[in-house]
């Protein structure tokens, strides 16, 4: 017994620091946020995905890229599900290089976001996965059970976590950051003082609102593909389930005669 508990153990410790590795940060303070998606029938909120693009676009898109993301994405339904003009109207305000012409040109629905401006600075596509905003206790990974990775958990806390300080440290300006690994990162609060306006009357200068809607736009271009997973994964257990029941029936008819003569 106590070497199988070893064992089970042991298999847990690898299971958390794998899925660890995987996704770094959660150091800093965390916030849980109820996101639509995160239930298991849960699904990305249109409107939610369509204020999340103009404030991504309005003002992280001036420093960051989405270079795996393609404009057209955004017309899928189950994400921002804009129409096929608002598409090509949106891709046509963005400038893109074109290697054939060797020359830059407009952007057709067909082609990805620009990348970030400069080299340091990450890409977004992604971020909302390679982050987890919940880890432990002890690495056991048990906060991720109850409140998911939290990615999206992490972008929003990163938005909103400025506690106003700044240092400047070999000619860069840090500003402290209760949700950034360490303590202080080198982006200016992009929040601060913005005001957006929304299409769906959404109040457009609340910091947390914004962040949150951010958060929910690059938890969808990191996972476009998220609703359709977890749909899949719920007929399959349906499936596996039915499955169960028939053979137990068939195991209880096929030895009946056996038992019972
Ligand atoms: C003025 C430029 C600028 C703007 C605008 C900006 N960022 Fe950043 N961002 C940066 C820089 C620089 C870093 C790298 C910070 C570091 O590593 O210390 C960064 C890092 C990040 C990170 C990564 C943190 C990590 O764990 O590595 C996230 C997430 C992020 N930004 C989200 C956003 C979002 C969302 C917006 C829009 C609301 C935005 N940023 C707007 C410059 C900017």
């Amino acid at each position: 017994m106590k070497k199988f508990m070893n064992t089970a153990f042991s298999a847990l410790v690898a299971v958390s620091v794998a899925t660890g590795a995987f996704a770094a940060g959660g150091e800093g303070h965390i916030e849980d946020v109820d996101f639509s998606f995160e239930t298991p029938f849960g699904k990305f909120d249109q409107h939610q995905l369509q204020r999340g693009l103009i404030i991504y676009k309005d003002v992280c898109a001036a420093c960051h890229g989405l270079k795996f993301v393609a404009f057209r994405t955004l017309g899928d339904e189950g994400g921002p599900h804009l129409t096929a003009d608002q598409v090509k109207a949106f891709a046509a305000e963005h400038d893109v290089f074109d290697p054939e012409i060797d020359d830059f040109r407009t952007a057709k629905p067909s082609d990805k976001f620009p990348t970030s401006s400069e080299s340091h600075i990450p890409d977004l596509s992604l971020m909302a996965k390679a982050r987890a905003g919940f880890h432990g206790p002890y690495g056991l990974g048990i906060n991720q059970i109850t409140k998911g990775m939290g990615g999206a958990e992490y972008i929003a806390s990163i938005l909103t976590g400025y506690t106003g300080k700044e240092k400047e440290q070999a000619g860069q300006v840090f500003y402290e950051n209760t949700a950034f690994p360490g303590g202080w990162i080198a982006m200016a609060p992009p929040l601060a003082d913005q005001e957006l306006e929304f299409a769906d009357g959404h109040d457009g200068t609340d910091p947390h609102h914004l962040a949150e809607d951010v958060a929910a736009f690059l938890m969808w271009t990191a996972e476009p593909k998220m609703m359709a997973r977890q749909k899949l994964g719920f007929v399959s257990v349906g499936m596996l389930l039915l499955l169960s029941v028939l053979l137990y029936l068939t195991n209880k008819s096929l030895w009946r005669k056996v038992k019972y003569k």
